[in-house]
């Protein structure tokens, strides 16, 4: 249908606007509002109209690059603009794309660099005699933020590039986060209450977007180098480029492949696309560049992106369903979640039947209503998320979703802290937060009370066995084995279990005690640095900031915890009941592995993962959660993933359990 002049008007109008509202929800907020490829449909939508029209305007979406650097930090102009890049979804397409590259040339005597793309934020790094000397976001592509405070706080990225280098080293690269340490994270945070992220993309760009570097030295931030910039690189290629960059000591990705035709960059990318949820981190697609440097200016750029490269989106894990009530969660520190209970419907190899909604300001920003039709996408394949309405003009939609003002299990009225996103509770004797309390008081990272679930702890709740955690020390066995599904010999164990409990070390207590902001790590820092709970009790905010891992917002809420009677009766209680309220000793029971970093992988025959962690810890070696060049060696049992091919490509040691008690013997 042909649109008049007043029309397209209207069109570009309404496009521009949702197009803008899109990019800074991307950019600013880090959190999108529809998927890329409806962001790429509607930009050629706009496109069209505007050329057919003539509208296009410098403002409008199809000229500028998301974004606008924010106003917190210095800006920063970036001197060759941070482009971005068109997108392929097919093969055709990025066929389409070779034949604009030979005809522009007029010749076919190039090769290609395929890479795959990371889903995470660009940045820029500059080096001026081997030294980083700033680190920036992209911002709107020609400003970005000045953020070299964070970035020097990124392990990957060398404060001192390695070897002989060039005066001014300008390298473009993606931050981004694993997705196993994505995962633990947010499991941390959800834990302690706190907001949880969507996505390791958005975690990426909220942490390095943070007013204060010692947070985001906490967070494991990972950066690959993609590009090079150099005065006189006409003879190098891409492929070339990158090992140098590897050589100059920036951790470059070695899932890359120097191609002769498309044919070949074809075959490469379905074999990626088919692995794509075997890597460690999150990639949507693979970029493919000309190799040849002398290349790139002949075949110049758009106003928003280089011809000499172009995307290439993996098949995206999306589905439609619909919303049939709205639930709320409350959670061990009160924070009440909502989440969206759906039809289920499935999703990347799994069926989903709900999806959080994260906040209140979610739901309103996407107007998400019980009874709506929603795209779901499964967010780093960890948690579904709903990415839009998809029928926001549908007649018979219901009522906005009220956002209730009261508990929604025990009544009290809510609360939000200014600066927060949550709703919370603050009722202490709310029943599913006494609960939730006490099963993380049980769980595996904290006391470890065999026979203690969910289940249990929900029936000695409510037949008021306990209250409290400390409550459980004071259980008798017949008092368990009158509850349903309890016999006398599950009762005894249960009572041994929680005996036993009573060793746990002072950091597992420390954890149990679900100190808001305070995950099993800070524990053990915490643990390690002030040595028992009385020093730990008398502790100011600016002695717990003086830990590495302890920002103001922990510190304050530790000190906040140990002000309230309530919780130093509890610890008087737990002290009297014999648990463990100091350190013993030095943890480290040998320091034959000192200096050495493990990775673990795969199923070990006895040890389960956490145990093999910390035997090496006590042994003075250090875990981390990926494969790098600095790992020493890969503990490996069966079924291990792409961690253990990793391993194999750089050459790291891989030993079994049996070795690993050969190395402490
Ligand atoms: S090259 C001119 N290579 O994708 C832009 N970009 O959609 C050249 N990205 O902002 C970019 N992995 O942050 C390139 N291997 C890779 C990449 C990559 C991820 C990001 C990059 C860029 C965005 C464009």
């Amino acid at each position: 249908m042909k649109l008049t002049k007043l029309e397209a008007e209207k069109k570009v109008s309404e496009l521009k606007k949702l197009l803008n509202q899109a990019n800074e929800a991307y950019y600013q907020d880090a959190k999108p509002i529809m998927s890329d490829r409806e962001f790429d449909h509607k930009l050629e939508a706009l496109l069209e109209i505007e050329l057919e029209f003539g509208l296009q305007t410098p403002d409008s979406p199809t000229v500028r690059i998301g974004g606008a650097p924010t106003k917190v930090f210095n800006n920063v102009t970036h001197p060759i603009p941070m482009l971005s890049l068109s997108n392929t979804y097919n093969l055709n397409e990025l066929r389409d794309f070779d034949r604009r590259v030979k005809s522009l040339l007029g010749h076919d005597n190039y090769t290609y660099n395929a890479e795959l793309k990371y889903d995470g934020m660009a940045l820029r790094l500059r080096y001026e005699n081997g030294h980083l000397v700033l680190g920036a976001t992209r911002g709107d592509g020609t400003t970005g933020d000045d953020i070299t405070a964070n970035v020097r706080t990124i392990k990957d990225i060398p404060l001192k590039l390695h070897g002989d280098v060039p005066k001014i080293v300008e390298i473009r690269g993606e931050a981004f986060m694993e997705l196993e340490s994505f995962a633990n994270l947010n499991e941390q945070r959800e834990e302690a209450g706190e907001q949880t992220y969507a996505n390791p993309r958005n975690f990426t760009s909220g942490s390095l977007k943070t007013q204060d570097p010692t947070i985001v030295a906490q967070r494991p931030v990972r950066f690959f180098a993609y590009d090079l910039l150099l005065d006189d690189a006409d003879e190098l290629t891409q492929s070339e480029k990158l090992d140098m960059l590897a050589n100059f000591g920036l951790p470059v990705c070695d899932i890359r492949a120097k191609c002769d035709t498309i044919d070949e960059v074809c075959t490469l990318i379905e074999d990626w696309g088919k692995k794509q949820h075997t890597y460690p981190f999150e990639t949507d697609g693979a970029v493919i560049k000309v190799n040849e440097e002398k290349y790139r200016e002949i075949l110049g750029q758009t106003v928003k992106a280089p011809r000499w490269a172009i995307a290439y989106k993996f098949e995206s894990e999306q589905a439609v369903t619909k919303i049939t009530d709205i639930t709320l969660q409350v959670g061990r520190l009160g924070t009440i979640t909502p989440v969206a209970e759906l039809e289920p419907v499935l999703l990347a190899g799994t069926t989903v039947k709900r999806a959080s909604l994260h906040n209140e300001d979610e739901i309103n920003r996407k107007d998400i209503r019980i009874g709506d039709t929603v795209m779901i996408e499964k967010a780093g394949e960890i948690i579904p998320q709903v990415i839009k309405v998809v029928n926001p003009d549908a007649p018979n939609r219901n009522e906005p979703f009220q956002f209730p003002r009261v508990c929604p299990a025990c009544g009290s009225e809510l609360v939000r802290v200014e600066g927060e996103a949550a709703w919370r509770c603050i009722n202490p004797k709310c029943p599913p937060q006494v609960r939730i309390r006490i099963q993380h008081f049980a769980s595996r990272d904290a006391m470890d009370i065999e026979g203690l679930g969910e289940a249990v702890v929900d029936q000695l709740v409510e037949n008021k066995l306990i209250e409290t955690f400390a409550d459980l020390y004071e259980l008798k066995a017949y008092e368990i084995s009158q509850l349903e599904r309890m016999g006398e010999k599950s009762a005894m164990k249960l009572i041994e279990a929680i005996d036993k409990s009573r060793n746990q070390p002072f950091e597992r207590v420390l954890y149990g005690l679900g100190i808001r902001f305070v995950g099993n790590k800070v524990a053990k820092d915490l643990a390690a640095a002030f040595k028992n709970i009385d020093a730990l009790c008398k502790a100011t905010a600016e002695e717990l900031t003086e830990v590495d891992s302890i920002g103001p917002r922990i510190a304050d809420s530790v000190t906040g915890f140990f002000s309230s009677e309530e919780n130093t009766e509890l610890i008087e209680r737990l002290r009297n009941y014999g648990l463990k309220f100091k350190s013993e000793g030095d943890s480290e029971i040998s320091d034959k592995l000192s200096g050495q970093t493990f990775v673990i992988t795969g199923t070990l025959p006895t040890l389960k993962r956490n145990e093999a962690k910390e035997l090496i810890e006590m042994h003075g070696g250090k875990v981390t959660g990926s494969v790098s060049k600095k790992t020493d060696y890969l503990l490996a049992g069966e079924e291990a993933g792409s961690k253990l091919d990793k391993a194999k490509n750089l050459e790291v040691q891989i030993i079994s359990q049996e070795e690993l008690f050969e190395l402490i013997k």
